[in-house]
C-alpha cells in the first residue's frame, strides 16, 4: 500500500470541527480507526490519528513531535502553515505557559509546580476534598434536587484547585465561573467573549502570587513556592509569569474531574446493576469505576502536536511543520486495546488509557484528579441511597475541547 500524503484522495469525510464531530464523534472515529488511522485534512495542514497505539508513540516522543502551536489548536495558528519546514521552537515569553513548551523550559516550569502535585501530596488534600463534598452534600440533599455538575463536583473542584494555588477556598464558585467563562468554545476556536474571564483569572492569581512573595511566613503554597524558586536562565520568574503557569493549573483542574464524574454517574444510573455493584463497597469500587468513566468518556477531546521532521505514521507519510491531531476519545475505544470498547464496565481492567495523555506532558493534576473523583463518587453513593437524574434537562454544549456536561440535574430518592 503507497503511503497516504495531505493531498491523497480519501472516500470518508471527517473534519474535527464539523457538526458531526462535535456532536457525537463515536461513529466517526470507528471509520477513521477502521479505514484512515492518519487521516489528512488539508485544510489545516493537519492530520488525525485515531488509533491507541499511534497516539501513545507519538505523546513519548517529543523530538519528532513537538508542542509548536498545541496542545489545542487554535483556527487562527491552524491557518498558518509551516510550509514543509519544522517549526522554530517556541521560546517563552511573559504569556507562555508550560502546558505549550517543549523540554528544557517546560521541565523545568513542571517541576516548579510539580512537588505540589506528586502523590503524596496530593493524598494530603483528601480530608479536604471529602470535607468540601460533605458540605455541599449536607447544603443540597434537603432540597431533594440538585446539579451535579456546577453545584456538586465543579465547586468541590474549584474549592481544591482554590487551596493548591494559594486562593481562599470561599472563592470557588468565582473560579468556577471564571474559567467555565475563559474555556467557552465556539467551535472552531475560543468564543468570543472568554478575554475579560481570562485577565479576572490572571489578576487574581498575580494577587495570591504577590501575596505570598510579601508575606514568606504565612503558610506554605507549595506549587507558588516552587515556582518563585524556579530559575528560567538564571532567572527568576515575574508575578506576571508564575500566575500563566498556576492559570495552567486552575483550567485543567477545574471542570474535567466534575465532568467525568457526572458521566461516571450517568453510566452507571443508566445500568442499573453496575450502580448496585459500585454501591456494594463504594471505597473500592469507584476508583476503578472513575478510570473506566474517564476511558469512556474523556473531556479532552485531542491533543496537539506538529511533526519536526518528516515521519511514516499508520501508513501516512507526515511532513515536517504538518499538525497532529491526537484523537484522545478515538484512541480510547480502540478495539485494538480494548475488549468491546464502546461497552461501559466499572470493572473493567485497565492497563493504560489516553485521557490523561502521555508523555512529557502527562497530566500533571492525575493524583489530585484520581483522588477528587473517587471522594466525590464515594461521598454521593454513600449519602444518597437512591437518585434520579434528569436527562431532558441535561446539557453538553458542543466543543472542540473540553466536552461534557455543564448541566446535570440529579433527584434524591
Ligand atoms: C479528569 C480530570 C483530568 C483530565 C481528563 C485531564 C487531562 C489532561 C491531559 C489529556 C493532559 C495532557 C495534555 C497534553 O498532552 O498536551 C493534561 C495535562 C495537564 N493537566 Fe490535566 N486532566 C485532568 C485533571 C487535572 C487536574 C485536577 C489538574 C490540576 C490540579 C490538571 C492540570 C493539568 C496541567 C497543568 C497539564 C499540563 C501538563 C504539561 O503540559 O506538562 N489536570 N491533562
Amino acid at each position: 500500500m503507497p503511503l497516504l500524503t495531505i493531498d491523497s484522495p480519501v472516500d470518508f469525510s471527517y473534519d474535527p470541527y464539523s457538526d458531526e464531530a462535535l456532536r457525537d464523534p463515536t461513529a466517526l472515529y470507528r471509520q477513521l480507526r477502521r479505514r484512515y488511522p492518519a487521516y489528512p485534512l488539508p485544510q489545516y495542514d493537519a492530520w488525525a490519528l485515531s488509533r491507541f497505539e499511534d497516539v501513545w508513540a507519538v505523546g513519548e516522543d517529543p523530538e519528532r513531535f513537538a508542542m509548536d502551536i498545541g496542545p489545542v489548536f487554535d483556527p487562527a495558528d491552524l491557518a498558518r502553515s509551516n510550509g514543509g519546514s519544522a517549526p522554530a521552537p517556541r521560546t517563552f515569553s511573559t504569556a507562555t505557559s508550560f502546558s505549550q513548551l517543549d523540554p528544557p523550559v517546560q521541565t523545568t516550569l513542571r517541576q516548579g509546580i510539580g512537588t505540589s502535585l506528586r502523590p503524596r501530596a496530593a493524598a494530603r488534600w483528601e480530608d479536604e476534598i471529602r470535607g468540601l463534598a460533605r458540605e455541599r452534600l449536607d447544603a443540597l440533599v434537603p432540597h431533594g434536587e440538585f446539579d451535579l455538575y456546577t453545584e456538586y463536583g465543579g465547586l468541590v473542584s474549584a474549592g481544591v484547585i482554590c487551596r493548591i494555588v494559594g486562593l481562599a477556598p470561599d472563592r470557588a464558585a468565582e473560579v468556577l465561573d471564571l474559567v467555565n467563562t475563559s474555556l467557552r468554545r465556539k467551535p472552531p476556536g475560543p468564543a468570543e467573549d472568554t478575554g475579560p474571564a481570562h485577565h479576572a483569572l490572571h489578576h487574581l492569581l498575580v494577587e495570591a502570587v504577590a501575596a505570598r512573595r510579601a508575606d514568606p511566613d504565612a503558610d506554605p503554597v507549595p506549587a507558588i513556592d516552587g515556582l518563585l524558586r524556579t530559575r528560567i536562565d538564571g532567572e527568576a520568574l515575574t508575578d506576571d509569569q508564575i500566575a500563566v503557569q498556576l492559570a495552567t493549573v486552575v483550567s485543567g483542574g477545574t471542570e474535567t474531574v466534575p465532568k467525568v464524574v457526572a458521566r461516571c454517574l450517568l453510566e452507571l444510573w443508566r445500568r442499573p446493576e453496575q450502580l448496585a455493584a459500585v454501591r456494594a463497597n463504594p471505597a473500592a469500587n469507584c476508583p476503578p469505576a472513575f478510570e473506566e468513566a474517564m476511558r469512556f468518556g474523556a473531556p479532552l477531546q485531542y491533543v496537539g502536536r506538529t511533526a519536526t521532521r518528516s515521519v511514516d505514521i499508520a501508513g501516512a507519510r507526515i511532513q515536517a511543520g504538518q499538525r497532529l491531531f491526537l484523537l484522545i476519545a478515538a484512541a480510547n475505544r480502540d478495539e485494538q486495546e480494548f475488549e468491546q470498547p464502546d461497552d461501559f464496565r466499572w470493572d473493567r481492567p485497565i492497563k493504560r488509557h489516553f485521557a490523561f495523555g502521555h508523555g512529557l506532558h502527562f497530566c500533571i493534576g492525575v493524583h489530585v484528579a484520581r483522588l477528587e473523583g473517587r471522594v466525590l463518587l464515594e461521598e454521593l453513593l454513600t449519602r444518597i441511597p437512591s437518585f434520579g437524574l434528569d436527562e431532558s434537562r441535561a446539557l453538553v454544549p458542543p466543543s472542540d475541547f473540553q466536552v461534557g456536561h455543564i448541566r446535570l440535574p440529579l433527584v434524591v430518592g
